[in-house]
């Protein structure tokens, strides 16, 4: 529940002297605060500007008072799509690669996502839990508050059960933020091979209901691609998320443009994400539907991808743009979010306000907790970055230097 910001009956905590890049909505580019305040109570933002019009009792309230000595203030960071909960890594597939075979060809030859299903099913829940702590612990070092986390290496029901279970234990293992993704149609688990539409049953009828009895998923997510699934059987799993009243996401148009845009925003999807193929009406579907679109330049750069995504036409037809990591071990091993901001800067030309909206308003509507966190403005979460630079644009700018200060995760 919003706290009444005229109500401050307990502790206040304050920080002031600072720079705000609010993101609020209809503010001109990063909602600028210059001499900025922000106040928080029990977890909620209660007040978020100028310094000069803190409200007394505010001030009076507060039991915490911090100095940022004219630092930048930003929301806390959302990474809205990582595949964080792995085992191993495809190191010697990268090898390959170097020596010339494609993603898509190792993938075909039985490696790829298939070979992180193979070591994932071998582990246990502790350890992978305690293989991912550090993936997760360099994240939020560079002031990530809310995560996104898929399944999908597992694809069977007890698999998928663990990866999930793994992903929510992150959140109380940490200060953050975790929603969870069900990815069962991530790719086709090797005993299915033949019969690709048997293992969208399995998904369907059985994997689906459960995880969502057992409160796992907080959305749904597949991958339509020739070496995943047809945008038919990409349907059905929509069908079936949207009979449970889940949300649905979609890895669309990565390798090739099977109509991935479209068919996300056929469903009215919260995002479509990578994009690289996607078509110029795909982008304008999306818009109609409010699908933002995920742009994951560490995939791009990673598998040396040269098609990119058609930001132009995003811009065009106003399709909100996030920025993540896609932190995987196939495609993306990347674990920082300001590198993957670099990124979406030079190989997609995103300017730096795109960059930071990216990973803040737009990443949280993304997730669909836009009404929670991804600004600062009263009622949301009091997640807060807190930063060393003169300007914004050094959060883009730099390539493997963390400015971070202080985080804030609901006020603690
Ligand atoms: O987002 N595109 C599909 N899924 C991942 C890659 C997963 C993997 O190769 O392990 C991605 O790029
Ligand atoms: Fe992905």
């Amino acid at each position: 529940m919003p706290i009444d910001p005229n109500k401050t009956l307990g502790p206040v905590q304050l920080w002031r002297n600072a720079r705000l890049a609010t993101l609020a909505p209809g503010r001109e580019g990063l909602g600028p605060v210059e001499s900025g305040a922000v106040a928080a109570r029990e977890g909620r933002i209660v007040y978020a500007g100028p310094e000069n019009k803190l409200p007394a009792h505010i001030v009076e309230a507060s039991a915490i008072v911090v100095d940022c000595d004219g630092r930048l203030i930003t929301p806390g960071l959302i990474d809205c799509h990582t595949h964080l909960v792995y085992a191993g890594n495809r190191a010697n597939e990268f090898e390959m690669r170097l020596a010339g075979a494609t993603y898509e060809e190792i993938a075909r030859a039985g490696g790829g996502i298939v070979s992180s299903v193979e070591a994932l099913r071998a582990e246990s829940e502790d350890t992978l839990l305690r293989e991912t702590l550090p993936r997760l612990d360099a994240l939020l070092a560079e002031g990530v508050t809310t995560i996104e986390v898929k399944s999908g290496y597992g694809l069977d029901l007890e698999n998928e059960r663990k990866s999930l279970r793994v992903a929510r234990r992150l959140g109380s293992e940490r200060s953050v933020t975790v929603q969870t993704t069900f990815l069962g149609a991530h790719t086709v688990p090797p005993a299915y091979r033949d019969d690709r539409d048997a293992y969208i049953d399995l998904v369907v009828d059985e994997m689906l209901p459960a995880v969502v009895r057992e409160g796992l998923a907080d959305a749904v997510d597949g991958f339509a691609e020739g070496i995943a699934f047809t945008p038919g059987q990409i349907e059905r799993v929509f069908e079936a998320a949207k009979a449970l009243g889940l949300p649905v996401k979609l890895h669309a148009d990565q390798l090739s443009d099977t109509g991935g845009a479209a068919l996300a925003a056929r469903f009215g999807a919260l995002s479509a994400d990578h994009l690289e193929h996607a078509s110029e009406s795909g982008a304008a579907a999306m818009s109609v539907a409010g699908t933002v679109a995920v742009m994951l330049p560490g995939a791009f750069y990673f598998i040396r991808e040269t098609h990119k995504p058609p930001v132009d036409a995003f811009r065009r037809h106003g399709v909100p743009m996030a920025v993540a990591t896609d932190s995987n071990p196939g495609t993306s091993p990347l674990t920082s979010l300001l590198l993957a901001m670099n990124m979406a800067a030079t190989l997609f030309g995103l300017t730096v306000e795109e960059c930071v909206a990216g990973v803040t308003r737009h990443a949280a509507q993304a997730l669909g907790i836009g009404h929670e966190t991804g600004t600062l403005e009263v009622g949301k979460w009091a997640d807060l970055a807190i930063w060393d630079v003169e300007r914004p644009a050094e959060l883009v700018y730099r390539m493997g230097f963390n400015p971070l200060h202080a985080r804030v995760w609901r006020d603690r």
